[in-house]
């Protein structure tokens, strides 16, 4: 087991370095292996998965159990959950009838590695999947912390969360969007799985959303969602695809898709991004060092490159 992230002053790098292996041992064990039958949908969904992303979302989990003093153990289903929720948008939001993408995290998107109805069944497997795992009997959790992380999970994800804002994204092509419908729709598009994430920490910890600390921290979350989505569509902009290992150069802006970009220009853009990072470090400020790695997450997700 490894020692607690609170016992000793990790840094960042090592921590994320730490988290980003563990999610990637937690998720390896419970997805099914690729020669489980079917074998091509399982080797996809592993495709879909390992081996790739930023895994933030899971990072934001355990920082935020580090800041409220939770075992990483109770965190590895909530988190590993979340991510496959994420990487299911992903492989959904990249098809055709989507945004029609080539390339996800530096290869090929999974329906075109392998087709579009294997990649429509991998994200209705992952998106199952994800309750499975938070409803696990023996995860540490009790079955009240465990309903409560399954309803709070299909909330953000649903068709008032992130799927919600998927509408959204595509009823808004070729529109201009004023900044409020635009905050709304990166708010539910991007917002409420990270949202979540923060959400997902609170159960464990005991904190509810209305008390004072579990109120901070998803207005911290709430602030770096919508950075997180302005960030992007920077990076849509100017990103280099080596980095980003996805489409760029304007990718949409040649979609006709509205975005910060479009609305406000880069420097704007960049100015409201950081604008919204002091909001969200503003949040963080009843904290102490606990907090030290969600403000080096908030950091992260407006200087990122990829
Ligand atoms: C991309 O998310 C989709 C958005 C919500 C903007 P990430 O930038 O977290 O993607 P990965 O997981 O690192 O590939
Ligand atoms: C997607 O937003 C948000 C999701 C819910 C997947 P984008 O369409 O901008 O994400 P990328 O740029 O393809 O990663
Ligand atoms: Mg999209
Ligand atoms: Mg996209
Ligand atoms: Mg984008």
């Amino acid at each position: 087991m490894n020692p607690q992230p609170t016992a000793s002053p990790e840094t960042f790098s090592h921590f994320r370095e730490r988290i980003a292996l563990r999610v990637e041992r937690v998720l390896e064990e419970l997805l099914p292996a690729a020669d489980a039958f079917p074998a091509r949908l399982h080797e996809a969904i592993r495709y879909s998965t390992l081996g790739g992303g930023k895994r933030i979302r899971p990072l934001l989990v355990y920082a935020a159990g580090a800041c409220l003093q939770v075992h990483e153990s109770l965190l590895d289903r909530p988190a590993a959950a979340l991510e496959m929720v994420h990487a299911y948008s992903l492989v959904h939001d990249d098809l055709p009838g989507m945004d029609n993408d080539d390339l996800r995290r530096g290869r090929p998107t999974c329906h075109r590695a392998y087709d579009e109805a294997t990649a429509i069944l991998v994200g209705d497997s992952l998106l199952t999947a994800a309750f499975g795992v938070l409803s696990t009997p023996g995860s540490g959790l009790s079955p009240l912390q465990q309903m409560s992380m399954v309803h709070v999970l299909s909330q953000a994800a649903g068709s008032r969360g992130m799927v919600g804002g998927q509408a959204m994204d595509l009823a808004s092509v070729g529109h201009e969007l004023a900044q409020p419908a635009l905050e709304q729709m990166h708010l539910l598009k991007t917002g409420m799985l990270i949202r979540c994430a923060i959400q997902l920490a609170l159960r464990p910890a005991g904190v509810e959303e209305q008390s004072r600390d579990g109120g901070a921290l998803v207005r911290y979350a709430d602030r770096i969602g919508l950075a997180f989505q302005v960030q992007d569509d920077i990076l849509d902009e100017v990103g280099d695809i080596r980095e980003t290992g996805k489409a760029v150069q304007g990718a949409d802006r040649s979609r006709h898709k509205p975005g910060f970009v479009s609305l406000m220009g880069l420097v704007q853009a960049r100015a409201y991004a950081r604008n919204l990072l002091d909001e969200a470090l503003e949040a963080l400020s009843p904290w102490g060092a606990e907090a030290d790695h969600l403000r080096a997450l908030a950091r992260l997700v407006v200087e990122r490159s990829r």
